[in-house]
């Protein structure tokens, strides 16, 4: 363990001595416009209603789980300032435990300008995300394995989140089944750098984005033409919205659920994530990845059905 672990203890396991799962990747502050109907270009209109949301796939995540009822943990970086207060309270209201937040000397804390459409739930995103650095793999030394059941990775860094995993894989190969840690690693951008994650996690997610990048037109198609790339036994999953999401399981099984659309389509910012999330929680407790797949779909259904996350369960 690297110098200054002692500095950081962890909160030790949840109640019922439950492990955390731990989310690694982005927290932004989210400012949210709830429009009418998307605006033209170059037009001045008024909103519906406005907000600030904690965001980022991994820290949405963590709503989600904490939602969920599973104790979790957030890992990545901020900087100190007026975003930050905002996430730091945030997280704590959540009950998100935040131990290994790294906290930057320099740098801006990432700041995405949202836009809902009310008329279809739609999201139109622009990140600021420029010059925060990210957690590295010696951050990441000070994680103490033993408090964790599972841990997860939205790929940003891929070099450091590599040394991440292979450090993880290391500590497995001395525990008893029992006591592994499970990894599952989200490549949501079809960049080049973050396709060697996907060997190196027990349970992967792709995007629709990605599964489009290598031309492939539905998930089952990705599922089929990506397999090679992760390790023998590992799940690959890929979600495609309306269209539900598909997997291929440790022995080569396809799983299918359907979307569970709600009535009104309100808000789908984070419904990947919120998928994810619910993914984990379902094969964390035990369940078969065909129920995993279908408490995805319910949950992220549900979430598109309200504006934010509080209504999900
Ligand atoms: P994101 O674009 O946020 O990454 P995805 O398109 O990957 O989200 O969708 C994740 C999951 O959310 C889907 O598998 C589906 O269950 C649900 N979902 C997303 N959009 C819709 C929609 N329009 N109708 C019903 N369910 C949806
Ligand atoms: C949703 C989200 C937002 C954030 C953006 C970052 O998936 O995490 O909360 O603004 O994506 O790419």
């Amino acid at each position: 363990m690297a110098a200054g672990a002692a500095a950081r203890r962890e909160p030790g396991p949840g109640p019922g001595g439950e492990k955390r799962i731990l989310c690694v990747g982005l927290v932004c502050l989210d400012i949210i416009s709830v429009v009418e109907a998307y605006p033209a270009e170059d037009s001045d209109i008024r909103c519906v209603s406005q907000r600030w949301q904690r965001g980022g796939n991994a820290s949405n995540s963590c709503t989600v789980l904490a939602l969920l009822g599973a104790p979790c943990a957030f890992m990545g970086s901020l900087a100190p300032g007026h975003a930050a207060d905002f996430i730091v309270a945030d997280f704590r209201h959540r009950g998100v435990d935040m131990t290994h937040v790294a906290w930057q000397p320099r740098g801006d804390v990432p700041c995405a300008c949202c836009v809902v459409s009310a008329a279809n739930g739609s999201r139109t995103i622009v990140l600021y995300d420029t010059n925060l650095p990210d957690v590295t793999a010696h951050d990441f030394e000070l994680v103490d394995f033993s408090q964790y059941k599972w841990i997860h990775w939205e790929a940003r860094n891929a070099a450091e989140q590599a040394a991440m995993m292979r450090r993880v894989e290391r500590y497995n190969r001395d525990q008893p089944a029992a006591e592994r840690v499970r990894t599952s690693v989200e490549v949501e951008k079809p960049r080049e750098e973050l396709l060697p994650l996907l060997g190196l996690a027990h349970v992967v997610f792709i995007s629709k984005d990605v599964a489009r990048h290598f031309g492939y037109q539905s998930a089952p198609e990705a599922l089929q033409g990506l397999h090679s790339r992760i390790q023998p036994g590992a799940t690959l999953i890929c979600a495609w919205a309306e269209e539900g999401a598909d997997a291929i399981g440790p022995s080569g099984e396809l799983v299918h659920s359907d979307a569970f659309p709600p009535e009104t389509l309100v808000d789908t910012l984070g419904a990947g994530d919120t998928f994810n999330a619910a993914v984990i929680f379902a094969l964390s407790a035990g369940r078969t990845l065909q129920d995993a797949l279908t408490f995805g779909c319910q949950i992220a259904g549900r979430k598109c059905g309200i504006q934010g996350f509080d209504g999900i369960v």
